[in-house]
């Protein structure tokens, strides 16, 4: 996966407002915010989702984790080296639990973890089965709280059905998931594997501004990588390239709306707080003409949020 932590931390406005709302949740509704509580971040890249934790619980202790080296270390440097509020371990969270860290496994395995976090990571567990077992043995039973926003991003709704064989293509070799199965795989995972209980689901839909030219040249690489795993691993090198290329325009036009820029003395003015209303659903977005690159855009994603709680048997 090619997360870079520096650009990454700096750029990751998408994700923050949903992480906002996920700790808004979280005090209103389920956790005292006084209590020295012990949260585990799951994928916390940076450490940004890990560095919002901390401030809005202050007595607690937050224990991040992810798979990629640089994001921890980037973590490490700005968070728990200032702090030791803050642990973080580079570890797959996609591997079952004996096969984590063992220190991490160590400091987990006692079950008193009051507040597992996730937010825009999930997605990237292919096995939320396996992810599940880990959780049950971590959470603390009883009063344990899971609360996580996982991204599913529906672009095959955007296949343009004339196009044969885009179609054939996509159907042949991309062995996407519907929502539905993405969704109630989740859900089994909580409900049978990490043996939780009181699930409840909230789908919704945030938008946020970017850059255009930064989305495209770069962002976008991220959900692209998202969509390629489930390439077939039998096809060529250049049927995969093709097949990519098809994903990112697929990208591009479920996700944009250009936002018209606003003209006034014959200047562009892209004020993310003073848009204008009129925005054009973007069939265009994939124009290569298209020179206006400082343009801004709106980015929607497709999240669905899930708060599940420890149930009242002490499983082992
Ligand atoms: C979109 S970022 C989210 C970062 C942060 N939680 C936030 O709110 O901005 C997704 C993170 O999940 C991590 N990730 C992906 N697959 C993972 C895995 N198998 N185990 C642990 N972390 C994983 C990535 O490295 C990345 O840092």
């Amino acid at each position: 996966m090619e997360f870079d932590p520096s650009k990454y931390s700096t750029t990751s406005f998408d994700s923050m407002g949903p992480a906002l709302k996920l700790i808004h949740l979280i005090k209103k509704q389920i956790i005292d915010i006084n209590q020295p509580l012990r949260i585990v971040d799951l994928g916390c890249g940076p450490g940004n989702s890990s560095c919002l934790l901390a401030e809005s619980f202050p007595q607690s202790t937050i224990i991040g984790l992810d798979v990629v080296p640089e994001m921890i270390e980037h973590a490490k440097k700005n968070f728990s080296k200032k702090n030791d509020r803050f642990k973080f371990f580079v570890q797959d969270l996609g591997l079952p639990f004996d096969k984590w860290n063992t220190e991490l496994r160590e400091l987990l395995q006692t079950k008193q973890v009051d507040l597992i976090f996730s937010n825009y990571a999930l997605q990237w567990i292919f096995n939320p089965s396996i992810l599940g077992d880990s959780l049950r043995k971590i959470l603390k039973p009883k009063t344990g709280v899971l609360v996580a926003n996982i991204l599913f991003s529906d672009i095959l709704s955007v296949v343009d059905q004339n196009d044969q064989y885009e179609c054939k293509l996509l159907e042949k070799y991309l062995h996407y998931p519907s929502e539905k199965q993405f969704i109630s795989e989740w859900i089994f995972g909580l409900k049978n594997d990490a043996h939780l209980n009181d699930i409840w689901l909230h789908y919704w839909q945030p938008k946020c501004i970017y850059p255009e030219k930064y989305y495209r040249e770069s962002y976008v690489k991220i959900p692209l990588k998202w969509h390629e795993h489930f390439i077939d691993n039998s096809v060529s090198e250049d049927l995969r390239k093709e097949i990519s290329k098809i994903l990112t325009k697929l990208i591009l036009k479920k996700r944009i709306t250009r936002i018209i820029p606003r003209k006034m003395n014959g200047l562009n003015h892209h004020h993310n707080d003073d848009v204008d209303v009129n925005q054009v659903k973007n069939g265009d977005a994939n124009d290569d003409d298209d020179d206006d690159e400082m343009n801004d855009i709106e980015i929607e994603q497709q999240l669905w949020t899930v708060v599940a709680r420890s149930s009242n048997d002490n499983f082992v």
